[in-house]
């Protein structure tokens, strides 16, 4: 038993989290990687970009982020006068990690006639330094209104990337960064998986490499892949994203079947996120009963990165999507 468990012993933690949530004014906003658990106390979940807008709009004082760090800055971000705690200060993202904003600036130096469209998976000091921001599910509306002749960096997921300009047929220069929770699907055991269930639809988030996007019948972001598995007239579906997803999925459609892709060893589990894992009951009801650990950052950072991720609001649209799957804001307990 680790020190915050012991101290909480005898705790009824969801009743105290739904008591702390209406005395702080708190909203609890959840990303669709997250244990279930978390899922189910949300007052709201959704994806990166609905996150976002939800963090924009939110008349609460305090907003719990059940998510990753880059996903609470950009809470604190577009809500500067809202207090933004994060459960676990550590959950990071593989994608942030594998660019460093010195490095980024010194490859946007190099190229000085590109652009920098950059995907939110990332610090808020590279937010800064780039021009437009975009998740998974804006990407493609926000590329499409760039035009052909104009040079562009992406960064800094180079799967994302490489399938726009696939998509797109555009040849924006890739940063190499992957998140390694995509990375580890396996093509040989998808095929096999596949050949088990012949006719299952593929559900596959752009963050997949190539061999495996290859194989995708719906490429998308969390989102788009819970609402085409949802009205897909299949009863059995392979998901190839971070598995608690499929949580929202049994939920909405206890019929069907989601089987989660599954890694080299050909297990369905492999691919957690670990740094979304490092997310439980314990840290939120820490948070918001100390409101801690807290966002902070730079003013004059914060208003840079700001730039780059209104336009991406203004690109995709500011309306907040369907993602109102927990129950209803500052509900009774
Ligand atoms: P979405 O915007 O699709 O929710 O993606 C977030 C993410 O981190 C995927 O790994
Ligand atoms: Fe980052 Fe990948 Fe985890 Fe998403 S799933 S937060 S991209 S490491």
């Amino acid at each position: 038993m680790n020190a915050i468990t012991g101290s909480l012993r005898g705790l009824d933690l969801h009743a105290e989290i739904d008591r702390l949530r209406r005395e702080r004014n708190a909203i609890i906003l959840a990303h669709y990687y997250q244990a279930p658990e978390l899922q189910d106390l949300a007052d709201f979940i959704g994806d990166s970009l609905d996150l976002s807008r939800k963090a924009a709009a939110t008349d609460a004082e305090v907003i719990a982020f059940c998510g990753v760090r880059f996903m609470a800055e950009t809470a604190k971000i577009l809500s500067p006068d809202k207090i933004v705690v994060l459960p676990d200060m550590d959950a990071g993202c593989s994608l942030e990690d594998s660019c460093p904003p010195d490095q980024f600036a010194a490859f946007r130096a190099r190229h000085p006639d590109h652009i920098a469209l950059t995907y939110i998976n990332c610090s808020t000091e590279v937010k800064a330094l780039s021009d437009i921001i975009v998740t998974s599910s804006s990407a493609e509306t926000i590329l499409s209104q760039i035009p052909k002749d104009q040079p562009i960096i992406f960064g800094p997921d180079k799967n994302l990337g490489g399938w726009l300009n696939r998509k797109f047929g555009r040849d924006m220069l890739l940063w190499p960064g992957v998140c390694i929770v995509h990375e580890a699907f396996s093509e040989t055991e998808l095929l096999k998986l596949r050949a088990r269930h012949p006719g299952a639809p593929v559900l596959a988030h752009p963050e997949c490499p190539p061999q495996i996007l290859e194989h995708a019948d719906h490429v998308g972001s969390t989102k788009a892949i819970l609402d085409y598995a949802l009205s897909s007239p299949s009863q059995t579906i392979i998901v190839a994203t971070e598995p608690h997803i499929i949580h929202q999925m049994e939920k909405a459609a206890p019929g069907k079947t989601f089987i989660g892709a599954p890694g080299a060893d050909g297990n369905c589990n492999c691919n957690m996120c670990p740094y979304m894992a490092l997310n439980n009951v314990e840290k939120l009801y820490v948070a918001l009963r100390d409101l801690q650990p807290r966002i902070e950052m730079d003013e004059e950072l914060r208003l840079g990165a700001k730039k780059s991720l209104d336009r991406m609001l203004d690109m995709a649209g500011r309306t907040v999507g369907r993602g109102d799957v927990g129950r209803p804001v500052f509900a009774a307990a």
